[in-house]
């Protein structure tokens, strides 16, 4: 009988999966939601630090919800210095602007850059600098600022999840900081702002959403010892399944359709739906091997997050087919498939998603964003330093596995990475 390797685990009692949800408080989803920003913002003080994408800071709607707050009697000050890649020293300066002014609230309005950053100025207004202080799970001594985040594209999940990335020019890649106490305290959800985003960004950060719904819902059980001061991600979880699925049942079908019309109101919504539901998954239970190799590939080919994990995804879901069928089977429903055949389910799951990524224009190899074959072990190497990320891998991360499915991918191959029992029974569709 066709099983995932973990069920025996979980049979025998060895392994119990639990939930844990860690969210903000109020969560606002929906066309409209953003004229609550002002009573939300209220329930924190009059004093708001808005960090602001700087392309939107001069928006129709940026500037009519300052001009509101100002007339309600907020003293507001509006920061765009948002950089791509967010350079560590940037952030810094950001944090010592937001100190002199003594804000009561951060308000983070834009893409995941500028969410990202928010957190990290209110972070560094709350317990001071270095940020590197601060590098990895668990680190942030206390709360900070109360963060009240609004997405405007539809992706990153970063308005409800603990984490922030920075660029370290004494890093070699770009480096995670991760704690509870960075999840903004509300989360306002309105896709009429994602409506302006260009097709390219559309895409990468939709697929990135995506992705963090498969991996969530992929990710391996973790024992967690309830005894000890909880891990940031503790692996799939109960509550996170659900969420995820229902991400994937939202975002699949309506991704093209919102990256070839970006007018697309109904699609917009279920997209940005899926992007929220997708972080509110992955913030408790972790992303893994397709981020943790981004990581690199996007340093050695500075491309966008969203094109690396969307690029990677369908190779590792591919090297996951022999050790979770059962989980890729429930996969390939969410995203449509009728297959009743567990094991053939799971195969259609890497050929949906595969064929999605390629619709919406991910490159299909890696060798075609400029990877050379000899940079692969090296990739390797230090996708292997996210520890966050790699132990949440269902196929566990020795070296040669991650150097499997790199070679695959720079050939744009999955049949590289193919069960020896499945090459040739599954041919059609399997070159990514
Ligand atoms: N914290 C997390 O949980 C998390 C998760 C995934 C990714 N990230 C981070 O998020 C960042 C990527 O975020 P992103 O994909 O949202 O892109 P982004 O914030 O970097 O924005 C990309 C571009 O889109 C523009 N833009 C944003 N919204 C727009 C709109 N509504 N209309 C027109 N233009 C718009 C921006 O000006 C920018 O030029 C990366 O730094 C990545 O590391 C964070
Ligand atoms: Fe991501």
């Amino acid at each position: 009988m066709l099983r995932d390797t973990d069920s025996d685990r979980r049979r025998s009692g060895e392994l119990h999966e639990t939930g844990t949800l860690r969210l903000p408080s109020r969560i606002h989803f929906g066309y409209g939601v953003r004229r609550q920003l002002r009573t939300i913002l209220a329930e924190h003080g009059r004093r708001v630090f808005a960090v602001v994408d700087p392309f939107l800071a001069g928006s129709p709607e940026f500037v009519r919800l300052h001009d509101e707050l100002i007339a309600d009697g907020f003293t507001v000050e509006v920061h765009t210095e948002v950089l791509p890649e967010l350079p560590v020293d940037s952030l810094t300066a950001s944090g010592t602007v937001a100190a002199s002014f003594s804000p009561d609230v951060v308000l983070a309005y834009g893409g995941g850059s500028a969410l990202d950053a928010a957190k990290l100025i209110a972070l560094l207004v709350a317990h001071g600098g270095p940020l590197g202080a601060y590098y990895g799970e668990n680190k942030v001594p206390g709360p900070v600022l109360p963060i009240v985040a609004v997405p405007t594209t539809a992706g990153t999940g970063s308005e409800v999840t603990p984490v922030a990335v920075v660029s370290d020019p004494a890093q070699e890649m770009k480096i995670g900081i991760s704690s509870p106490y960075l999840i903004p305290v509300a989360a306002v959800v309105d896709p009429e702002l994602t409506l302006g985003a260009p097709a390219s960004v559309t895409a990468f950060a939709g697929i990135d959403a995506l992705v963090h719904a498969l991996e969530s819902y992929t990710a391996a059980v973790l024992p967690v010892d309830w005894s000890e001061t909880l891990p940031v991600f503790t692996g799939h979880n109960l509550f996170a399944g659900h969420l995820a699925l229902e991400a994937v049942r939202q975002i699949a079908p309506n991704l093209a359709r919102a990256v070839a019309d970006g007018g697309d109101r109904e699609a917009r919504a279920q997209v940005a739906y899926g992007s929220l539901l997708a972080g509110m998954s992955f913030g408790p239970s972790g992303t893994h091997l397709s981020h943790a190799l981004q990581y690199p590939i996007g340093a050695i080919t500075k491309t966008p997050h969203g094109l690396g994990t969307g690029l990677m995804i369908p190779y590792v879901l591919q090297a996951c087919v022999p050790v979770i069928p059962l989980r890729l089977a429930a996969i390939d429903a969410a995203l449509g498939g009728s297959e009743s055949d567990p094991s053939i389910a799971a195969h259609d799951a890497v050929d949906r998603v595969a064929e999605l990524c390629h619709t919406i224009g991910i490159p299909r190899g890696l060798a075609d964003i400029g990877v050379a074959q000899d940079d692969l072990p090296r990739i390797a190497e230090l996708a292997l330093r996210s520890k966050r990320l790699v132990d949440m891998s269902p196929i566990g991360s020795h070296p040669q596995t991650l150097l499997t499915i790199l070679e695959a991918a720079h050939a744009g191959d999955r049949t590289l990475i193919a069960d020896p029992a499945d090459r040739g029974r599954r041919t059609p569709g399997a070159r990514s």
